[in-house]
């Protein structure tokens, strides 16, 4: 890097204003000494113009002065949208608490006390230019984290809808392919028998009744699996429906967990695990579908990849039952692993993860959680022994409140 592309550090701006040519002067010395820019005002007027155009890092500014007093001044400032979150430290001569206290309900952050040591002016210039710029990095920080919160709860969604894409493909192969199978046969068939009659001029009648049984067949295999085919894509769409929208609306819970097993299927099949579901068939809900199937497969999935993590067999049970007024008890429980006692005060947190590299972001279970308890209405909570297995116990409204905007939208 040559010299000139060095990145230059701005000089804090410090705008001083006060209505005594001495003060200024002074101040205006010692401050471009320590290396501050200064930029002077007489009144207050001058300064409410000079802090629009000139942006000052920190205002100093004078108590007493003709016009608009300082108190007054620094109002103004605050209630102006590019100055408001200027830092104010007043300089007065005034001794009195109560003026402190005025200055500070003006907005003011400091005071210096005239006559004044140029080392005490630095030293609160410094403290409160350091305190803006730490105020500053965290209001960043807090937008950079929403922004982060958002884009892995985009992602979270993305990779929910993929699951259903694949759960979708995976689950139609199977009639496509016998319907397939079968119509293809067929045609094969009706080719044989057509080549049979133009080349012999006749076909026997026993040949003729095998065709017919055989078109029975392909025809009867064909009409179960494209009825299979479509009971599979009506059963998806709703859950397609309930993961995009966020919809409220009643539903029997059996349905709704069923479509999201299905769902997991292509991830289960491949695994040596079992799911069980056992929910009363009439049990109706009034509430998030979409958010409470994301939970339920978030939970079966924590079962298959911790839980279960290196085991050749597990049964994941999903079971729900009616509580009194109006509650429902949901429960996700596998027999595996456990979680240890010292983390399961931690693996709601966000970025909580015992597979940190492997695959874990830690987000799984803190968006459960927030889940259950900002839309849904309900708790949650854990059981877990070392060894023995982990329940997930959902206590759930059956009529879910009616949902915050904000966390309806996304
Ligand atoms: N069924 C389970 N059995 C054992 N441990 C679990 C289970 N569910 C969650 N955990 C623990 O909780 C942690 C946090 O889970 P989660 O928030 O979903 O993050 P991730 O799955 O990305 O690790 C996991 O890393 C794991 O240690
Ligand atoms: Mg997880």
């Amino acid at each position: 890097m040559n010299q000139r592309e060095v990145p230059q550090v701005p000089m804090p701006t410090i705008l001083v204003v006060d209505d005594s040519l001495s003060y200024l002067g002074a101040l205006l010395d010692r401050l471009e000494q320590h290396g501050f820019m200064v930029v002077l005002a007489q009144t207050a007027a001058e300064g409410l113009m000079r802090a629009e155009f000139a942006e000052p890092d920190l205002i100093l500014l004078d108590v007493v002065m003709p016009g608009i007093d300082g108190f007054e001044a620094c109002r103004r400032l605050k209630a102006g949208k590019a100055t408001k979150d200027i830092p104010v430290i007043f300089m007065t001569s005034l001794t009195d608490p109560k003026q402190k206290v005025t200055g500070f309900d003006a907005g003011g952050v400091d005071y210096i006390t005239k006559p004044f040591q140029i080392e005490e002016v630095l030293a609160r210039i410094n403290t409160h230019l350091a305190l803006r710029k730490a105020n500053r990095e965290l209001q960043n920080m807090v937008v950079t984290l929403a922004q982060a919160r958002e884009d892995l709860v985009r992602h979270e969604k993305l990779a929910g809808l993929g699951a259903l894409v694949a759960g979708i493909a995976h689950e139609l192969n199977t009639p496509i392919g016998n319907s397939l199978m079968a119509a293809s046969t067929f045609e094969m068939q009706t080719v044989d028998l057509n080549q049979h009659l133009s080349e012999e001029g006749t076909v026997k009648r026993s040949a003729f009744e095998h065709y017919i049984r055989d078109a029975q067949l392909a025809v009867d295999i064909l009409t179960r699996n494209l009825h299979r085919a479509a009971d599979i894509v009506t059963n998806f769409k709703q859950v397609a429906v309930d993961q995009t929208s966020s919809q409220r609306r009643s539903f029997l819970l059996a349905e709704v967990v069923a479509g999201n097993v299905l769902t997991l299927q292509p991830t289960i099949k491949r695994t040596p695990f079992l799911i069980k579901q056992d929910i009363p068939a009439a049990l109706m809900m009034e509430s998030y579908p979409g958010p409470l199937g994301q939970v339920i497969s978030n939970l079966i999935n924590n079962a298959i990849v911790h839980g279960y993590d290196g085991r050749d067999e597990g049964v994941i049970a999903v079971a729900a039952q009616l509580s009194p007024h109006g509650w429902v008890s949901l429960t996700v429980e596998d027999s595996g692993n456990g979680i240890q006692p010292a983390d399961v005060r931690r693996i709601f947190d966000p970025f909580f993860t015992t597979k940190l590299g492997v695959g874990g972001s830690g987000l799984g279970l803190n968006i459960v959680h927030n889940i259950v308890t900002e839309v849904l209405g309900g708790t949650i909570h854990v059981e877990s022994e070392l060894g023995g297995g982990t329940r997930f116990t959902l206590t759930l409204p059956m009529l879910a409140p009616d949902v915050k905007k904000s966390s309806a939208d996304h």
